[in-house]
């Protein structure tokens, strides 16, 4: 009998005739996040689930699919959204998407600097609502950059990358995290390792390239964007809850802190209503991976890994709890 694989929303053709060569595949066709219930109804009998970082994987899913369950592979990097220890302890593999979306997301986490601190969505809202300007020497002013410290939360792969553009842009490079970089990273990227306070006192720029866990949820707090400079930029493109959003606004409500660029929130896909209302707030829906080639490796990866697991094979990029 065809090992059942069941994909919870469309992936592109190239993963699935890869997962077709080893089972029979089911992709969802509700092409949206399935409720919970919808769920535990589809991966019922499945040997493979292909998830998205939207779907809860957890000890109730596992059950409801049955004891014939080999894979979870997740179509992300991030894996928050499955309790890990919960499903490998049922002798099921969980596999991510780590490598092939470090460029497009650092590209992005780019992109926000710039845009939040050189006001570009300001500037944009404001010819698209045809509004009256003129060039003159105090119009729509922002921050440079050369100079100025970056501060990574998390130097982890996607974290270094934005360094080096960082760099290319004439700012320093600060990290803090939970461990040290390797010496030939600090080396490269010339960057200072500092206790979080201290990075989060002293940098011009925090950007955020942690996981979410139990320890980094609300990790920027009121406590945290307190210690912030005045004229700091927040940027987060790593989960939502790293930051607890209503703190968040009320800090630039109050001019806390310069401004903030998220690509990810707390209660996606709501956004906090205040955050849409301040002028010095850059929002994206969740693009850090999006680009056409980024997207597709990650689900070609994510087949190789149902394929490697299906067929007795050590999966590529397998979660180890
Ligand atoms: C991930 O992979 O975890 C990103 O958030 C989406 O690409």
């Amino acid at each position: 009998m065809d090992k059942r694989i069941v994909v919870t929303r469309t992936v592109p053709e190239s993963a699935l005739e890869v997962l077709r060569q080893v089972g029979d595949v089911h992709v969802c066709p509700q092409d949206r996040p399935l409720t919970a219930p919808e769920l535990r109804e589809a991966v019922r009998g499945a040997h493979a689930i292909v998830a998205m970082l939207h779907d809860r994987i957890d000890a109730d899913l596992v059950a409801a699919a049955g004891p014939q369950l080999q894979v979870v592979a997740n179509v992300a990097v991030g894996y928050d959204n499955i309790d890990v220890p919960a499903v490998t302890g049922r002798g099921v593999i969980v596999a991510n998407t780590p490598g092939v979306l470090v460029d497009a997301t650092a590209d992005l986490a780019i992109g926000l600097l710039l845009m939040v601190t050189r006001r570009l969505g300001e500037g944009e809202r404001l010819l698209r609502a045809r509004q009256p300007w003129t060039f003159h020497l105090g119009f729509m002013v922002g921050t440079g950059l050369q100079g100025k410290t970056l501060g990574i939360v998390g130097l982890g792969d996607i974290g270094q990358a934005v360094a080096r553009r960082a760099r290319a842009f004439g700012m320093s490079v600060a990290y803090t995290g939970r461990r040290r970089a390797a010496a030939e990273v600090e080396a490269e990227l010339d960057a200072r390792f500092l206790p979080q306070d201290e990075l989060l006192r002293t940098a011009d720029v925090v950007s955020l390239h942690c996981p979410l866990t139990e320890q980094t949820r609300h990790l920027i707090d009121e406590a945290a964007l307190a210690a912030m400079k005045p004229t700091a930029f927040l940027i987060n493109t790593s989960r939502g809850p790293v930051v607890d959003e209503r703190a968040l606004a009320k800090a630039l409500q109050e001019g806390q802190i310069g401004g903030a660029a998220l690509d990810v929130f707390e209660r996606e896909p709501e956004v906090e209503p205040a955050l849409l209302d301040l002028d010095n707030v850059v929002v994206v829906p969740h693009l850090g991976s999006a680009t056409t080639e980024t997207r597709t490796a990650m689900a070609e990866l994510a087949a190789r890994n149902v394929a490697a697991v299906l067929t007795g094979a050590e999966p590529p990029t397998q979660v180890r709890p």
